[in-house]
């Protein structure tokens, strides 16, 4: 196998055009193919790849010798159906979040896809951003000393879908960025939420995570807000840091600034609090789509055999959150444990 790798897109909705007009400009791809089943769409949406061949069902484009690997961009329902037998078809596999529905789907596949050899990823897109990756280096190399929280805020006037509640369409960006950050699960999970009126889904959704050792997650996600807000905070003994989404000239940025606690020397048992304003640092970020390092990441694992950093195992875990988040919003809000995946 080498480079250019020949790729096709099943699912042209909303998404599916960013992951088919990366492919189109990544030197490490070539969009070989797009599929959709209603073939409106597809021709809409072939008109703009005019060297990628049109397939308006999945048996035709698997049928298709050149196509090395798939992205799947369609509803999360199809999601396992669609990459278990682009697998068995011998096909590498990018799959949108949310991954699947049900953490034994997501286990069957992970299995898969290591009896068969191929590469399975997910598109968990934020992981692969730069401001991310930056913050993973400090998070890891100990600069922001023990972090005690993390913070993250999603929230927009978005679109409610009627196939997934919030939690399961926003919270995966969340969770996978601090899956990235934390490599490990949570021990329990605890989700309250509302919708936005009768007949909707969850629309708000508080969700808590506690990862032991001191380290507690905070993930709000809101179809029902009126104003964007994308802040992911992380909080360190040493440092904090914001990573801001909507800010695009300074999407990260590193605080010293803190409290300080100390033990009174002489023993009288009285704490001394002080305050730490220093400086706020605002790290260089490469402006690449994040979307074209996905692309160019699932290019290498597949050349290289090597674990994607957005991988199955990871999508297992937010999987594994996600349906304990769906326990716990039924049960009012009370924490669900997880297994150690
Ligand atoms: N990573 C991100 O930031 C991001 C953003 C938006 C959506 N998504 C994800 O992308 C996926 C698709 O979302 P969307 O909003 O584009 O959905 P959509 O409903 O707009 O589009 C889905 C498309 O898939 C096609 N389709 C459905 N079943 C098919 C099948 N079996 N074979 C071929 N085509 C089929 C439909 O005809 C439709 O054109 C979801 O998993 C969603 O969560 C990810």
């Amino acid at each position: 196998m080498s480079v250019p790798i020949s790729i096709a897109v099943v699912g042209l909705g909303y998404w599916g055009p960013n992951l088919a007009r990366n492919a189109s400009s990544s030197p490490s791809v070539h969009l070989a193919g797009i599929c959709d089943s209603d073939a409106q769409r597809l021709n809409a949406i072939g008109s703009r790849f005019p060297a990628a061949r049109r397939h308006q069902s999945l048996d035709s484009l698997l049928d298709d010798s050149d196509v090395e690997a798939i992205a799947i961009a369609t509803p999360v329902a199809t999601h396992a159906a669609i990459a278990r037998k682009a697998l068995q078809a011998g096909k590498h596999v990018l799959v949108e979040k949310p991954f699947v529905t049900s953490r034994s789907e997501a286990r069957e596949l992970a299995a898969l896809a290591s009896r068969v050899q191929r590469t399975l990823m997910l598109d968990h897109v934020f992981v692969h951003h730069p401001a991310v990756q930056k913050l993973a280096r400090l998070y890891h190399s100990g600069e922001l000393g023990d972090v005690t929280y993390i913070d993250s805020v999603r929230i927009n006037l978005g679109l409610l879908q009627n196939d997934v509640d919030v939690l399961w369409d926003l919270a995966p960006h969340d969770l996978s960025i601090i899956d990235h950050l934390v490599g490990r699960p949570p021990l329990s999970v605890a989700a309250v939420g509302n919708s936005g009126g009768q007949g909707t889904p969850t629309s708000v959704a508080y969700l808590h995570l506690d990862y032991g050792d001191g380290l507690l997650a905070s993930v709000h996600v809101n179809w029902l807000s009126p104003v964007k807000i994308r802040h992911f905070m992380v909080g360190g003994t040493r440092r904090s840091a914001l990573y801001n989404d909507l800010d695009l000239s300074e999407p990260l940025k590193i605080y010293d600034r803190g409290v300080d606690v100390d033990h009174d020397p002489e023993g009288r048992r009285r704490t001394m609090i002080s305050y730490r304003s220093g400086d706020v640092v605002s790290p260089t970020i490469p402006k690449v789509e994040a979307l074209q390092n996905v692309i160019n990441h699932f290019a290498e694992c597949i050349l290289s055999g090597k674990e994607p950093i957005s991988s199955a195992t990871q999508g297992i875990r937010v999987v594994e959150i996600l349906e304990a988040a769906s326990i716990s919003l039924a049960r009012g809000g009370a924490a669900v444990e997880l297994l150690a995946v």
